[in-house]
């Protein structure tokens, strides 16, 4: 009876070894990660080199989606400290992009959102003056005070795809993310206006994350995301 015991044990152990997602370091420029399904089970998490320190931080996507879900999470940083430390999405009610920093959030308006195009977002927040602002297609927010004046630190959990409720997880299907996601950036400062222009122009070279850096990305996928080739799946 034990013999089995163990003999079944080993068998689970081996069936989770099995199914953890590996890690994987790639370069990801000209690819886009695809988010098929509306479930919880599908993320990908992004890995970076060193734990946090950052005064200040810059995060620019691409996505592309048609909103299948109530609120889609486009990214989310999660610390030991605070569950949404940098997290942005969408607010399908009130037609708003939604940043949060060290759990508080604010609200932006009148920023594109269409569905079934390429729209390039990027959001920086200082932790000096406490201001945040959103940039969406070439458009600029205006400033708004959000959050404690912190700095980020830890070691971050970041997923793209799903918002973390809680460090490392909590993920609800109001916040699932279905389409495209590309060029993720994140640089441990306030991008000028003129980089973030440099970077919402796809066709000109712009300015790579020191933090995570789409070129040489180590990330894990799980579920039924996958890495496909940008020019494969829109035009
Ligand atoms: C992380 O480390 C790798 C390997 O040393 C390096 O090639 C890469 O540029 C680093 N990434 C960032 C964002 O600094």
């Amino acid at each position: 009876m034990k013999k089995l015991a163990s003999y079944v044990f080993f068998i689970v152990l081996c069936g989770l070894a099995l199914s953890q997602p590996k890690k994987d370091r790639k370069c990801l420029r000209g690819k886009v990660i695809t988010f098929p399904k509306l479930t919880t089970d599908n993320w990908v998490k992004l890995h970076p080199n060193e734990s946090m320190d950052l005064s200040a931080a810059t995060v620019c996507l691409r996505f592309y989606t048609e909103r299948i879900s109530l609120d889609p999470c486009l990214f989310s940083l999660a610390t030991p400290s605070y569950a949404e430390d940098f997290s942005l999405r969408w607010l399908g009610y009130s037609k708003q992009y939604k940043m949060t920093v060290h759990n508080v959030w604010d609200q932006f308006d009148g920023l594109t959102f269409n569905i079934n195009e390429w729209i390039s977002v990027c959001a920086t927040w200082d932790a000096n003056s406490g201001l945040a602002q959103m940039f969406v297609n070439g458009v600029a927010s205006i400033k708004k005070e959000l959050g404690p004046k912190e700095f980020f630190k830890g070691n971050p959990v970041i997923t793209l795809g799903q918002c973390q409720t809680q460090y490392d997880g909590g993920f609800q299907s109001q916040s699932i993310f279905t389409g495209f996601i590309a060029d993720v950036h994140v640089h441990g400062q306030v991008l000028t206006t003129r980089q973030i222009e440099t970077y919402m122009d796809v066709k000109t070279k712009y300015k790579l994350g020191d933090y995570i850096n789409w070129h040489n990305l180590m990330y894990t996928i799980d579920g039924s995301a996958r890495v496909e080739e940008k020019h494969q799946v829109t035009f």
